[in-house]
């Protein structure tokens, strides 16, 4: 089998939402997609081991907000490199609750669903939602996959569906790494110059998380 094959399939950048016993709580997903339209139905695949999993099975509701191209990256870290089991994650970050269901300020589109059916992988469960709201909140380019990799340089978590490991090595030469989410840096500014208040674009760890490979 060769691993790069699934480098062709698409896919977009989500926060899959729901309730903690009242306390709003999500991860990033990539791996979401409309399975029908009438009744609308989605899917969201979330590894067993993420806390948003158990959620969603008690809550019997997700949402999926849409990010944006301009969605500020440190939302995707924060959501995907933390758990909501030792960590407030929406603490700080600007939400409503629409359809009954907290959604991101900062995302293009959302998508509310009530837990319809349930498959079991080895490693994920395939929640299927039938849609109980949806709207557009304001323009913007959907961020693909690919333009989370590409351009914003970020990295995937390894309970992503997606996960493939050699992503995660960095090149030979000599670069700075984050520890936590394994975003190389890049920017113009050498990296030992930046101010030691600077944290990772992606999940906002502090500089000193960073090794130099
Ligand atoms: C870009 C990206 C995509 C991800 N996609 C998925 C996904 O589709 N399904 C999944 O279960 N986890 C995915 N993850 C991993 C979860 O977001 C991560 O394990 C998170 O820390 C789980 O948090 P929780 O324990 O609060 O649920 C992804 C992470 C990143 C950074």
């Amino acid at each position: 089998m060769d691993p790069k094959a699934f480098y062709a399939m698409s896919y977009g950048v989500y926060v899959v939402s729901t309730w903690d016993n009242g306390r709003p709580t999500g991860c990033t997903a990539n791996c979401a997609a409309q399975i029908t339209s009438a009744p609308a139905t989605v899917m969201v695949s979330i590894n067993k081991d993420n806390y948003t999993n158990r959620c969603i099975r008690d809550c019997g509701h997700f949402a999926i907000s849409i990010l944006a191209e301009t969605s500020e990256p440190s939302v995707i870290g924060r959501f995907g490199f933390r758990s909501g089991r030792d960590t407030d994650k929406f603490d700080g970050v600007p939400y409503s609750i629409r359809d009954k269901l907290p959604i991101l300020d900062d995302c293009c589109a959302y998508i509310a669903c009530k837990v319809i059916d349930k498959m079991e992988t080895s490693t994920h469960t395939v929640f299927l939602g039938e849609v109980i709201g949806a709207e557009t909140l304001k323009k913007g380019t959907p961020m693909t996959y690919a333009y989370y990799h590409n351009v914003i340089k970020g990295k995937t978590g390894k309970n992503s569906p997606t996960y493939v490991a050699e992503e995660q090595a960095p090149a030979a030469t000599e670069k700075y790494v984050c520890s936590v989410c394994k975003y190389v840096y890049v920017g113009d500014v050498p990296f030992e110059n930046l101010p030691e208040d600077w944290t990772c674009p992606i999940c906002g760890a502090p500089k000193s998380k960073f090794e130099k490979i």
